[in-house]
């Protein structure tokens, strides 16, 4: 377009109807059927992340509610009367945009009152949209609760926030509440693609995927990246450009970063690190790389389906021959000490994949390998070891208290002792029965041989004796067949 003012894409882009939101179906689909129904909430809650459509979503309600091209609301705004052309521009005089950010004193949602019970001027309804509504200040927040509470009927309320958790419980259960979501990669590229054909811009697959990843779920981050590369190249956008742009790191690093870790070669982990911010590229940006690369790796190992990976078909087929060299435990421990690096930067992603480990781990419960259980049987180990050196059967042997100071006397424990030491190694039991493989030598008051001859062929407990010598191994996985 050859505009003299030039509309970054994402103000021209911004949706006119709810058919043109992407990826927030579960809500334009019920604003529209409930003015359809002409059931109107008079107050709304809208909550997500930035730039995922939540004023582009208030400003089409306010059109649904006051477009003069029917009598009545109508969830189809015509887009082209007085009222629709003024809403879409901010500019209208019956729908007031107020930032909660510098509009946030008791004064300020006093004069909101007062002004909101006088009747709209040319439309049905006076539309309020709040935007960072988080920001308002307690008493504010009270001050608004009374009108929420008992709004003239020619009000509506579309609250805006970024941080749900800020927001009174008061305030929220006066409110209809929509939850907007992160937008898909998929249905980012779609967007994207759509854009670049309208604009006339040529622009790989590659190249877009990177793009979308980037945006990490935000529609009008992806726009702006878009727009920063029309800038950089004009009409023809590579997978290269973005990179240079973005400084996306490379598929061969994160390869090299696995490698490294797994050979345990520190030279070529620094390596990495110092080539990275040699190349001027944002180190918080390059372990949001890692982790979502670890994270791909985990929903390969865990068996999840495809479309969960948001990836390129090519890229997942040599990440699941790379997940291959992890084992499941491992890419666990991976993403969830990578997520926790990163949480620092309060990313969705770090928050999701910390979630998404903890509910693999969970899910496949054997994993959980609690101390517990492990010094448990390692304790038993010991005792078996000790059993076998002794050239003569030893006496009972109490299992939880420590033999009193050598009083070489073969009787059992007096009975208070014993009933001490029976309660202690209850609690223990207690402590240990989440793991799936409760120890039953553990329990008893002596080491029999035999027992301690399996345990020793337990292939668990020799798996856990080579967590202690500090091999990372998996503690129930199936074993992997690589053939
Ligand atoms: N769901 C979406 N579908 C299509 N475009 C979108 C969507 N969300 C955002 N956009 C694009 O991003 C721009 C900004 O969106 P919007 O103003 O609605 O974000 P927001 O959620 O209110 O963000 P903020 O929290 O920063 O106010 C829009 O002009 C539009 O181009
Ligand atoms: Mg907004
Ligand atoms: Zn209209």
């Amino acid at each position: 377009m050859a505009d003299d003012h030039y509309l970054v894409l994402a103000r021209r882009w911004r949706p006119q109807t709810f058919d043109d939101v992407v990826g927030q179906n579960h809500i334009t689909r019920t604003l529209q059927n409930a003015v359809r129904a002409g059931r109107i909430s008079h107050a709304f809650l809208f909550i997500g992340s930035r730039g995922i459509g939540k004023t582009t979503s208030a400003r089409i309600l306010a059109k649904c509610l006051n477009c003069t091209s029917t009598d009545k609301p109508t969830p189809e705004p015509c887009g082209t009367c007085e009222n629709c052309v003024s809403i879409a521009a901010g500019s209208n005089i019956d729908v007031i945009e107020i930032d909660g950010a510098s509009n946030n004193s008791v004064e300020d949602v006093r004069q909101i009152r007062e002004n909101v019970r006088m009747v709209p001027s040319r439309s049905r309804y006076k539309v309020y949209v709040i935007d960072e509504v988080h920001q308002l200040s307690i008493a504010a927040f009270n001050a608004l609760l009374k009108t929420l509470e008992e709004p003239p009927p020619h009000a509506v309320f579309i609250l805006a926030t970024t941080e749900a958790h800020k927001i009174p419980a008061t305030i929220i259960s006066r409110c209809q509440r929509f939850d907007f979501r992160r937008v898909g990669i998929n249905d980012l590229m779609a967007l994207l693609r759509k854009i670049c054909d309208a604009e006339g811009v040529a622009c790989s697959d590659e190249a877009l995927h990177a793009i979308a990843r980037a945006a990490d779920g935000g529609v009008r981050d992806a726009e702006s990246i878009l727009d920063q590369l029309v800038s950089y190249c004009d009409k023809e956008i590579t997978f290269k450009d973005v990179y240079d742009v973005l400084g996306l790191v490379e598929w061969q690093v994160l390869h090299s970063l696995c490698e490294g870790l797994r050979q345990h070669d520190v030279a070529v982990l620094l390596r990495i690190v110092e080539d990275v911010v040699a190349s001027g590229k944002d180190l918080a940006e390059f372990t949001q790389e890692i982790l979502r690369h670890f994270r791909n790796l985990l929903v390969i190992k865990s068996g999840a389906p495809e479309d969960l990976l948001s990836l390129p078909e090519t890229e997942v087929k040599e990440m699941t021959r790379s997940a291959e060299s992890f084992t499941l435990t491992e890419l666990i421990r991976l993403v969830e000490q990578f997520a926790e690096l990163t949480s620092g930067l309060e990313s969705q992603l770090a928050q999701r994949t910390a979630l998404e480990a903890l509910l693999i781990r969970l899910a496949k419960r054997t994993l959980d390998v609690s101390l517990d259980s492990v010094l448990e049987k390692l304790a038993m180990l010991r005792e078996g070891a000790m059993a076998q050196d002794a050239p003569t059967p030893l006496p009972a042997r109490k299992r939880a208290a420590p033999p009193p100071p050598e009083k070489k006397s073969p009787v059992a424990p007096s009975a208070p002792k014993k009933a001490k030491a029976k309660a202690k190694a209850k609690a223990r039991g207690a402590k240990t029965s989440r793991t799936d493989t409760p120890a039953p030598a553990a329990q008893s008051e002596t080491v029999d041989p035999s027992e301690v001859k399996a345990a020793l062929e337990d292939p668990h407990i020799s798996q856990v004796v080579d967590v202690f010598k500090g091999r990372i191994v998996d503690i129930h996985e199936e074993p992997e067949h690589n053939d």
